[in-house]
């Protein structure tokens, strides 16, 4: 990170009384030793979210007091937050007149945006009470004068707001919390979101997102739920924070830019680049991906239509199952195996450089049809599947 832009962002944080040294390790501790009973109850309500996923709002909870939601804020939002604001810095967004931030709880984002998109007025929404009213007060300790807050639902807000009014829009893990199944109530339609997003967003505005994909399959979702209420995905613009948290995990969370004005939608091999394609482009060697994860999501992110063909086999030996898929679809060319331990490894072979990789497939296949079983399985393109048959 550039020196000085690291400067500002923690001077962003030191003004908010945001104390971002503290011993991460101890932090349970030291947040029930300093908070008491009100560390228990939040720290109790997060744990029944992921164990059970039982109703717990935990957000009127960390926003008590503006020095507790800060505390928490050291631990698990600054090390997601500084990537973003570099972003934002960088971005340089001169021509904002008017933002919006959907889902701002205590408001440290829309005032940091307040600061930054200077001559530019904003709004902050959030239907957490408490959280809206840290915000109003983060924003007058701060003397940011250019930002206001509303206590709402984005579904009410977006229905009772203009047309076009927002050139640009923010959400920071937002998204998951709209189409996550959520034990408190019942699931908003993921469309309406994007449709009020769609309304309230001028033609050439952009929405930024972030959140988190844990597959490419997720991201290819969301570009589709986008492009059903007329918003555009660009992956040029687009862009991956990564960062280690305050408990020393790396994560990684997709920045997304879209607009009304783009043109194309991205192709489901573009968005798998955004995550592990790029490097299956630059090797013109094939690569073997042994993580379950990456390789379960890539497999479920082609669709039928993507998929021209497939080729499925099952093969034993040394008594040993395996079960191996081969895809051919746009971009891209699958080799899936799937042993019955569970093992799974996917090979991806840019289908650029495809001939050369197929003069070692036909001693594979070779070898696994005379031990094991062959089916073939088309979907109505036969020429593709003579293609394939002429391995
Ligand atoms: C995970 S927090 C993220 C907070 C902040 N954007 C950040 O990145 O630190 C999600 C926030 O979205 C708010 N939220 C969730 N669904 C909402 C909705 N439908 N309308 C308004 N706010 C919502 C929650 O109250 C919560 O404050």
């Amino acid at each position: 990170m550039h020196k000085t832009t690291s400067v500002k962002i923690k001077s962003f944080f030191s003004d908010c009384k945001i104390d971002i040294h503290k011993n991460k390790n101890k932090f349970e501790k030291l947040l029930i030793k300093k908070h008491g009973a009100l560390a228990v109850d939040f720290l109790k309500c997060v744990d029944a979210r992921v164990d059970n996923n039982t109703c717990c709002d935990p957000y009127p909870i960390k926003n008590t007091t503006l020095e507790f939601a800060n505390d928490i804020a050291a631990a698990f939002d600054c090390p997601r937050l500084e990537p973003f604001f570099q972003w934002i810095i960088n971005e340089n967004f001169t021509n904002c007149r008017k933002f919006l931030e959907i889902g701002c709880d205590n408001g440290l984002i829309s005032c940091f945006l307040a600061r930054e998109l200077k001559g530019s007025s904003g709004i902050g929404i959030d239907r957490c009470k408490e959280g809206i009213d840290l915000a109003r007060r983060r924003a007058s300790d701060l003397k940011v004068t250019n930002i206001a807050f509303l206590n709402d639902t984005f579904d009410s807000f977006s229905k009772n707001n203009k047309p076009g009014s927002y050139d640009m829009i923010f959400a920071s893990l937002v998204y998951h919390e709209v189409i996550q199944p959520n034990p408190c109530e019942s699931v908003a339609p993921t469309s309406d979101y994007f449709d009020g997003i769609s309304k309230l967003l001028s033609e050439d505005g952009f929405f930024i997102s972030v959140d988190r994909f844990q597959t490419p399959k997720s991201l290819i979702d969301f570009s589709k739920f986008a492009i059903a209420s007329g918003l555009k995905l660009s992956l040029a613009k687009s862009f991956l924070l990564n960062f280690v948290d305050g408990f020393k995990n790396k994560e990684r969370l997709v920045l997304t830019v879209l607009s009304k004005s783009l043109k194309g939608t991205p192709l489901p091999s573009d968005i798998l680049s955004f995550f592990d394609y790029n490097a299956f482009l630059e090797s013109p060697s094939a690569k073997l991906i042994n993580s379950p994860v990456v390789a379960e999501s890539i497999y479920r992110s082609l669709t039928r239509k993507e998929t021209i063909c497939k080729v499925s086999t099952t093969y034993y030996k040394d008594n040993v199952t395996e079960d191996i898929d081969i895809f051919e679809s746009e971009g891209i060319f699958v080799v899936y195996v799937s042993s019955e331990h569970g093992d799974k490894s996917l090979s991806i072979f840019p289908l650029v450089f495809l001939p050369e990789y197929l003069q070692n497939i036909p001693a594979m296949l070779d070898e696994r049809k005379t031990i094991g079983s062959v089916s073939v399985w088309q979907n109505n393109d036969l020429s593709s599947l003579k293609r394939l048959n002429a391995i």
